[in-house]
């Protein structure tokens, strides 16, 4: 079964890391590539952009032109841009992965939920099967460890990186919150003054062209136990993303997550 598929983003980093990945899927066609109006790429060649042979699409901005002959879309682009994005998607009637991550406060859950009762939808911080896997094993430690371990969780991602800390980062909080019975919100670390037990603290570092690194440390009296992740190339996010969004375009209308794929 062949699954049409539409990038926006798909002059950033990520779009571009997409469009090298797509030709290692069989069952998948790029049908359409997404970027900002007014970009000056508007109008040029998906894969030659990519720095592969040409593709025959064209880097445009007229999205519901492009979910006209899509089953799915692949979204890695700004936070500003995801509720359009998901109007778009919705209108349609296509089945959506967001991957761009950064998206509260300018998209509420509430949002996302009202959506997914019309679509497909899947919001995945980070698509590498690694990271997934790491949130099941963040939320069997969190769950498991007496609330006085405390979890602190440390990322690291290239200089041009433009949220902090990581989307990645504030979902392995949320697993580890949740893993414990309370939100997020009530439980993050003051970053000054003696951590409030149980408590979880972020610390955020940023340089060079680090694909992304991430550290969830639970640090008890007399031991700690450290849970970490290392991206070393962006392909790893595209490779997943595409086998989620395959996946996706052939579900029923509902909010999925990435492991669901995975279990
Ligand atoms: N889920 C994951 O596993 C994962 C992994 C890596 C990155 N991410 C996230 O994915 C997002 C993109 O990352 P990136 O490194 O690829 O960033 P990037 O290189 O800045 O790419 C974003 C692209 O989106 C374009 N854009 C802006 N507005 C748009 C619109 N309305 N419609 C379509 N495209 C639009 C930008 O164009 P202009 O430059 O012309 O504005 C740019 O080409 C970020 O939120 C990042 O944190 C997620």
């Amino acid at each position: 079964m062949t699954i049409r598929a539409v990038i926006i983003g798909a002059a950033g980093r990520m779009g571009q890391a997409l469009t090298r990945v797509a030709a290692e899927f069989p069952d998948l066609r790029l049908v359409g590539a997404i970027t900002a109006a007014g970009s000056p790429v508007l109008g040029r060649d998906l894969g030659q952009y990519a720095g592969i042979a040409p593709l025959g699409i064209t880097l445009s901005a007229d999205l519901a032109a492009a979910l006209r002959n899509a089953d799915v879309a692949i979204d890695f682009s700004r936070p500003e841009a995801s509720a359009a994005n998901l109007a778009a998607c919705r209108t349609a009637g296509t089945a959506l992965l967001i991957g761009t991550t950064g998206l509260r406060p300018l998209l509420s859950e509430s949002e996302l939920s009202e959506a997914a009762r019309q679509i497909a939808l899947l919001v995945a911080a980070n698509t590498s099967l690694g990271v997934t896997l790491l949130m099941e094993l963040v939320r069997q430690a969190a769950s498991a460890l007496p609330a006085e371990f405390d979890v602190e969780i440390l990322e690291t991602h290239h200089r041009m990186k433009r949220d902090a800390p990581s989307g990645t980062a504030l979902a392995l909080g949320q697993v580890a919150a949740t893993a414990r019975g309370t939100a997020l919100d009530e439980i993050a670390a003051d970053r000054a003054g003696p951590r409030r037990p149980g408590a979880i603290g972020f610390a955020v570092s940023r340089g060079g062209d680090v694909v992304g690194e991430h550290e969830v440390r639970f640090l008890g009296p007399g031991e700690q136990l450290v849970l970490a992740h290392r991206a070393t190339d962006r392909a790893v996010f595209a490779r997943g993303a595409i086998t989620a969004a395959l996946w996706l375009a052939q579900q029923p209308a509902g909010r999925y997550e990435m492991r669901d794929i995975l279990f």
